[in-house]
């Protein structure tokens, strides 16, 4: 299964993929838990990065092509790959199909996870993750039993610093203006299916795996 999951930032992208990920027993690549992850190690690429995500811009097409297409060689993809946060505008999305041809395979599906605005804000500034193991939960839709402790491992929870209110006013703008069109990129190839993706976690997990059935080879 090759997929990708596009949304705007809080959709659930990431609380999905791990459930989809583990289901089709393929890697999860998120482009944004890779510039995390480097920003943690203060790699080169984590400082580049973090300018612009601190910023909620997109972090230059030169360096995130360059990354994803080095995680997508690697073994664990050859078989399938859930792609979250990546393609986000029309060039990485091209660049993708690209890659994909040149290995001789395509995409199968890309998910579009609809929520509005305002759930957004509710999610993201309630979002707390783990620095341990990089669970998500939220202080009142999804909480951890201790507060400030994470229920899998123990490890910290912490607030990201892009879930700041003025910087998610520019995410979501940054997502109109550049991530919206790979949703009309990839319906016009009809690769696109929209979910609902309000309600419960569980519930948004089977709208998808009642679509992914669809695509089981
Ligand atoms: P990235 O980490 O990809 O951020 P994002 O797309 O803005 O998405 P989020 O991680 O904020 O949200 P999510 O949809 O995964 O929601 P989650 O599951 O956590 O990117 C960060 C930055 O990196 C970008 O701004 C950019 O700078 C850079 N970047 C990344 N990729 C790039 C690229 N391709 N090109 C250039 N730059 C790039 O859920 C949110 C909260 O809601 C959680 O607390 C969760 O518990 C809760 N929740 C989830 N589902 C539900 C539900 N159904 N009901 C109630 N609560 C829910």
């Amino acid at each position: 299964m090759r997929l990708v999951l596009v949304g705007p930032p809080g959709a659930g992208k990431g609380t999905q993929a791990q459930f989809i990920a583990a289901q089709y027993d393929v890697p999860q690549v998120s482009t944004g838990d890779i510039f995390r992850a480097n920003v943690g190690q203060s790699t080169p690429l984590g400082l580049e990065a973090k300018r612009y995500m601190d910023a909620g811009e997109l972090v230059p097409d030169s360096v995130t092509i360059a990354m994803v297409e080095d995680r997508l060689l690697q073994d664990d993809a050859a078989k399938g790959f859930l792609l979250d946060g990546f393609p986000r505008n029309v060039a990485q999305a091209e660049v993708l199909d690209t890659l994909l041809e040149r290995a001789g395979t395509s995409l199968d599906v890309v998910l579009e996870l609809v929520v509005d605005d305002e759930e957004v804000v509710r999610r993201l500034s309630g979002r707390r993750t783990c620095s341990s193991c990089g669970r998500v939960w939220h202080v009142d839709f999804d909480p951890s039993s201790v507060e400030g402790q994470c229920d899998h491992c123990g490890g910290t929870l912490f607030q990201r610093d892009d879930d700041k209110p003025e910087t998610i006013r520019r995410r979501l703008q940054v997502y109109a203006e550049q991530t919206a069109p790979v949703v009309g990129f990839y319906a016009e190839r009809g690769l696109l299916e929209r979910i609902d993706a309000t309600g419960t976690v569980d519930g948004v997990t089977a709208r998808i795996l009642a679509v992914l059935r669809r695509f089981d080879r």
